[in-house]
């Protein structure tokens, strides 16, 4: 097969990546390691920044989301006796748009679907070969058994975390940056409203505790964890109880609903960055590339940005002007760098260490944030995010 760009990695930024591409006149095809069930089962971050869904409205792909998401001016901050509003707008920044990183991946691939897009799922031992030529190409076995091979002008690798892309960037030249946090996250859903109009984060002497919500009738929460805890000593009565007591159930007349449990899990907090983002012939986007803390739910605004640019270099380039896809690793590494920043400072600020002279620092710059106008004007602007773009 032959195509301009192969794109490895069916996850949201395949999928947007392929669907900007066709809007700048370039076909692609998409090889997905796993199943197309199993990617839209996937249940992820859900935050989306305003210029991502920017992005989404200018691609026509953004109607369910108006109409199914929930529009947040804003988050609460709080911590024992103390509970603050930080409404964005008002200080200068956007909302933000609560959906479901499931609900956009199916956005994104109904619309690849109906476009006709070529997507192949259920690829195994997918190689790249041949990067810094100017005839790259893939290897993989489909489903069916068969070997593959797609040459293509440029390779982009969105295969995640775990891919199989960034190890063909040249060791001499590749730089991996990681910080492993000393805690980790619990998270579950609940079959229950939200028992809050907007996402409460919680400081508490005991570990931070989030609430946030998926739907009018799922919520989502987060609890701080030691790193060794393992989820079989979590029974649902344990984390609801927990969670009551981080939140300040009872507090103020406010009440935290519990309800089923339906889905748990641990996730350790890190950050890895590997750059450069370009090498030759071979693009990175989205958690290929980086994985930041999902406090600040970065991760998947990220991968939005990085594809819209990603996008609109390879578009410059069919038009013969190279400049934007030489600037494209810098560009979407300057947007990942201030997300890594915002992610450790966020957690920093919420996340208890046990020593009682970090509470007190923690407990001021969050009454700095939430109190001062230049802090809530930063905690705004970094939350709502920036416009992308190169530079
Ligand atoms: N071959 C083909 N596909 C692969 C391979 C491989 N060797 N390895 C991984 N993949 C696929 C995965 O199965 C997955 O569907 O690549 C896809 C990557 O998707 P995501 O992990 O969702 O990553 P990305 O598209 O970059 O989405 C951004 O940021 O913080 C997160 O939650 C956020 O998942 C979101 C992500």
């Amino acid at each position: 097969m032959k195509t301009r760009v192969a794109i490895i990695g069916a996850g949201p930024a395949g999928l947007l990546l392929s669907h900007l591409l066709e809007r700048e006149g370039i076909e692609s095809i998409i090889v997905e390691a796993q199943s197309s069930d199993f990617v839209l089962g996937r249940f992820r971050a859900g935050l989306l920044e305003a210029a991502s869904v920017d992005v989404l409205d200018e691609a026509g792909l953004s109607e369910r989301l108006h109409r199914d998401g929930l529009e947040h001016r804003g988050v609460y901050v709080q911590w024992p006796g103390t509970k603050r509003s930080v409404d964005f707008v008002e200080r200068g920044g956007r909302p933000v748009w609560v959906y479901g990183q499931s609900e956009l991946t199916r956005d994104l691939s109904d619309a690849r679907f109906a476009a006709g897009q070529q997507m192949y799922y259920n690829v195994s031992d997918v190689a790249l070969h041949d990067v810094d030529s100017s005839a790259p190409f893939l290897t993989g076995v489909d489903a069916t058994g068969r070997s593959i091979r797609i040459d293509a002008d440029v390779i982009v690798g969105c295969d995640g975390f775990a891919g199989v892309s960034r190890d063909s960037l040249p060791q001499s030249l590749r730089a991996v940056y990681e910080r492993r946090y000393p805690h980790s996250w619990l998270g579950f859903f609940a079959d229950v409203p939200p028992s809050s109009d907007q996402i409460i984060f919680a400081w508490h002497p005991e570990g931070f505790a989030m609430h946030t919500m998926r739907s009018a009738s799922i919520s989502r929460f987060h609890l701080q964890v030691d790193p060794h805890d393992h989820i079989s000593a979590w029974s649902d009565d344990r984390i609801w109880e927990t969670t009551a007591r981080r939140l300040g159930s009872g507090d103020n007349d406010w009440t935290l609903h519990a309800g089923p449990i339906t889905e748990k899990s641990i996730l350790p907090l890190r950050c890895r960055i590997t750059t450069p983002m370009r090498h030759a012939r071979l693009f990175l986007a989205g958690d290929a590339a980086h994985v930041v803390p999902p406090t600040g739910a970065k991760g998947l605004n990220l991968a939005i940005a990085d594809v819209t640019l990603l996008a609109r270099a390879l578009g410059a380039w069919k038009r013969g002007d190279e400049s934007l896809a030489n600037a494209y690793s810098d560009s979407a590494l300057r947007r990942v760098w201030r997300a890594a920043e915002f992610s450790w400072s966020w957690s920093s600020a919420l996340h208890t260490t046990g020593d009682p002279f970090d509470d007190q620092l923690q407990l001021a710059q969050l009454d700095w944030l939430t109190s001062s106008p230049t802090g809530g004007a930063g905690l705004a602007e970094k939350f709502s995010g920036v416009p992308i773009a190169f530079g």
